[in-house]
């Protein structure tokens, strides 16, 4: 096992119905706070309006901004922290999935700092990202997750997408960790199938990206992350078919969570390739962060399987109940079962199917490797992915 040190000062507040405490939670924090939400979601599923009640039983007064897009954009995280200074928050609660989250990660730092966050965003072309990260000062930072998926509400990163020079890239540091998270799995009730099973796939991605990567001495690790994915592989296709079940919502809700705060990946270390080739697909064509992970996977897959066969082999046996003594033949069968598990939510798709030309496949490439690279000239994973070996992986998944 690698030498690691851990910290999670995040204090998680878990349950059915756990949303109503926001009031009181924030209170604690702060006497005015700008409350960050996506454009359409929370409104129309009451969330919005319970948080706001919850807030004004507790005396606190409330900011609303509710402009944040899927893939949040850095001009609307500006506008954010520019209005968070203007009004003197005390604090900022992001209400919603990943993006609402992230960009009120990014809206605390650009409160203080007013830096434009496209500066923050690594491996954009003015290399500025460099000296401001990590981020060391931020306004406080409440969540409070509506999708099961990133695990930002209790991580110290998040992500945002520069529309000029479709750059998408991480922001992150220890002033980016949430005081509090208020996780209430009841609240993914109403998330529609598609992005359940996007959930499902980003939880499971950011458990095996470092699994086949990284140390492999690292066995508390591995059992934990084993366990973490099979949650993900057993309860994804319940939720995607019963959304109101509350123990699949609660699995989904907690095994994403845990799955990145660090728990995990510590002392195994690891690369996150997947992302760094997906980010760049969401950047250019909007798509869901977790589709664009599913379409990905197979042929990612199949290079590892070249590369350490036996860790496929091994999350193949561990997670999808394959059984074969044999590596490679394991491996393949892994695959396939990987395979049939998106299958069963209906994610198992092709570039071509969600809007992406061929004609962008070589330019997309030299950006993932440019931004997801951070200047190294490759996409670290279990060899270097320079430009062309990341062009075949998305012409394989086109
Ligand atoms: O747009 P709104 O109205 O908010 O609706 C959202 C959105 O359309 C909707 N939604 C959310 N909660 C709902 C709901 N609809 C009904 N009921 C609810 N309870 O779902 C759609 C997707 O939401 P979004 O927040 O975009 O999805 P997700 O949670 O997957 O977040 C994706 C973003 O997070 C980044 C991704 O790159 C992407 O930008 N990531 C952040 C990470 C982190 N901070 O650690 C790590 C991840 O790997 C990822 O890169
Ligand atoms: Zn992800």
């Amino acid at each position: 096992m690698l030498d690691f040190q851990l910290h999670m000062p995040t204090r998680i507040v878990f349950g059915r119905g756990e949303v109503e405490k926001v009031g009181a939670e924030a209170a604690r924090i702060a006497g005015k706070v700008l409350l960050v939400t996506g454009r359409t979601a929370t409104r129309k599923t009451g969330v919005l309006q319970r948080v706001l009640d919850s807030l004004a039983m507790a005396g606190v007064e409330v900011v609303v901004f509710d402009r944040i897009e899927p893939n949040p954009r850095t001009h609307t995280v500006d506008e954010g922290g520019r209005i968070a200074r203007e009004e003197n928050c005390g604090l900022v609660i992001g209400l919603g999935g990943g993006s609402a989250m992230d960009a009120a990660k990014a809206i605390a730092a650009v409160a203080i700092s007013g830096i434009p966050s496209h500066e923050y965003i690594s491996g954009n072309q003015t290399g500025r990202w460099m000296e401001l990260l990590p981020v060391n000062e931020a306004l406080p930072i409440m969540t409070v997750p509506t999708l099961a998926a990133t695990g930002s509400e209790a991580n110290s990163g998040g992500v945002l997408t520069h529309e000029p020079t479709k750059e998408k890239g991480g922001v992150g540091g220890p002033a980016l960790y949430p005081r509090v998270a208020i996780i209430d799995p009841e609240l993914t009730f109403t998330v529609a199938p598609d992005y359940t099973a996007d959930g499902a796939v980003d939880m499971f991605t950011h458990l095996y990206e470092s699994y086949l990567t990284g140390a492999e001495d690292a066995h508390v690790q591995d059992h934990i992350s084993e366990g973490l994915m099979r949650a993900a592989v057993e309860w994804g296709p319940v939720a995607y078919k019963e959304p109101e079940n509350y123990e699949a919502r609660a699995a989904l809700m907690w095994a994403s969570t845990v799955a990145l705060i660090g728990i995990p990946n510590g002392g195994r270390g690891g690369a996150f390739p997947v992302h760094a080739m997906e980010h760049t697909l969401s950047a250019w064509f909007d798509i869901s962060h977790g589709r664009g992970l599913a379409i990905l996977a197979p042929a990612y897959f199949r290079i590892v399987a070249a590369d350490r066969p036996h860790r496929i082999a091994r999350l193949g046996r561990h997670v999808f109940g394959v059984q074969e003594a044999d590596d490679r033949v394991a491996a393949e069968k892994t695959i396939k079962a990987m395979i049939d598990w998106f299958k069963s939510m209906d994610v198992y798709l092709k570039l071509s199917g969600v809007g992406i030309d061929r004609e962008s496949l070589a330019p997309m490439a030299a950006d993932a490797v440019r931004v997801g690279g951070r200047g190294a000239g490759f996409i670290a994973a279990t060899r270097n992915l320079e430009v062309q070996d990341v062009l075949k992986i998305y012409e394989e998944s086109f």
